[in-house]
């Protein structure tokens, strides 16, 4: 049983503030998401969660204790590396079985606790291999069996399947689910793999230049996106964005003009706008078709990606760059499109602050 608190967490090295001021509470056997772009802090976070890494300021609680001062194995935190990190000269047995060694557990209780482990990573019959004879996947299992055996309240993952080829990956993203039902343990994650984040988490959480952007359901992210840097950060092909400037509104429904002067309608939450003001429209590929939607943007494609069942039409709408996605195997003739159709309940408006003042189902 393992619960997570976050209290207004710092992290500064030197004079550079890197994790500014972080409030999180995560439940117990939750499978928790950090996103986030490259520097924005991820791997600082989840060291300082570890006990690897001090915290500067604010107060971390793991179950009812304050852990700031605790060492990791006082934490009873384990974490999993994108490098393995496992000993050459052992066999996948003793590697396991180190955490226990170095504990003083006896030998009865490393032997019982290797075989619930490698049962359950299906590591049995390797048990006897050393870790140059193993695959990348069948290390990476190890690294995480190591981390079983400990029984820890929390899992750390930091990027563990991103040295991983793309079919071992999807593998090992449904090993890690599956331990996630099985241990029914917390799990904290962090990935650059929108699938994995979509797939794997209960909550995600948007980190962006130290500070938490947004944590939700990944489908409620996904469709509520508080701000456009979350709105582009979930999602592929990315969600398009049109400008367009507000020319009317009341409190539920607004009219834009885009760029090229194409009047659009859309709903809009009270209060939050003048008119005349510079907006963003988002609009996901998916929601982007050939044919007629609630409101029609003109189109000039420029190239059509085929990829099988689906395909994705690149070009340019009222001065924008456009991904529109297109279901069917057959080719597009681009003089036949010359406009998309929005779904305008799935679109989202955003201010010039780049707040979401609408999100998918018109609700903000
Ligand atoms: N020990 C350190 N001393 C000084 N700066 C550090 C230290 N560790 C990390 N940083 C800085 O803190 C910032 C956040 O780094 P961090 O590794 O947490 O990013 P990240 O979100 O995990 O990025 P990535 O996605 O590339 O792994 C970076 O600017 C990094 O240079
Ligand atoms: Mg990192």
């Amino acid at each position: 049983m393992a619960t997570l608190k976050l209290n207004n967490v710092c992290k500064s090295f030197g004079l550079v503030e890197i994790i500014k001021g972080v409030d999180l509470d995560i439940k117990d056997g939750e499978f928790v998401v950090f996103v986030g772009p490259s520097g924005c802090g991820k791997s600082t976070l989840l060291r300082m969660i570890s006990g690897l890494e001090e915290v500067t300021e604010g107060d971390m609680w793991l179950d009812d204790e304050r852990v700031n001062d605790h060492t990791p194995f006082e934490r009873g935190v384990a974490m999993v590396f994108q490098s393995y990190a496992l000993y050459p000269h052992m066999t996948v047995a003793e590697n396991m079985g180190f955490p226990l060694k170095m504990v003083n557990a006896s030998a009865s209780e490393i032997e019982q606790k290797i075989a619930a482990a490698a049962d359950i990573l299906q590591l049995g019959h390797l048990l006897d291999r050393r870790p140059d004879q193993l695959s990348g996947g069948q290390k990476q299992r190890v690294a995480m069996g190591r981390t079983i055996v400990r029984d820890p309240k929390l899992f750390l993952f930091d990027e563990p399947l991103s040295n991983l080829d793309a079919d071992l990956r999807i593998e090992m993203r449904i090993e890690i689910e599956k331990l996630h039902k099985r241990l029914a343990a917390t799990m904290i994650y962090v990935t650059h793999d929108q699938v994995e984040a979509m797939t794997l988490a209960d909550r995600i959480v948007v980190l962006r230049d130290g500070v938490i952007e947004q944590t939700g359901a990944p489908l409620d992210l996904y469709e509520r996106p508080a701000n456009t840097f979350v709105a582009s950060f979930l999602g592929s092909p990315k969600i398009n964005f049109l400008d367009a400037t507000l020319i009317d509104c009341d409190s539920t429904s607004s009219k834009l003009a885009l760029q090229d002067g194409t009047e659009v309608a859309l709903p809009i939450a009270a209060d939050v706008t003048q008119k005349g003001q510079s907006m963003k429209i988002g609009i996901r590929p998916e929601d982007l078709v050939l044919g007629d939607g609630h409101f029609q943007i003109p189109f000039q494609m420029e190239l059509h990606e085929r990829l099988g069942p689906t395909s994705y039409l690149y070009g340019e709408s009222a001065g924008s760059k456009v991904i529109a996605e297109h279901r069917g195997r057959g080719s597009v003739d681009p003089t036949q499109a010359k406009s998309l159709g929005v779904d305008a309940a799935q679109a989202h408006l955003f201010d010039r602050n780049g707040v979401s003042v609408l999100s998918a189902g018109g609700t903000a």
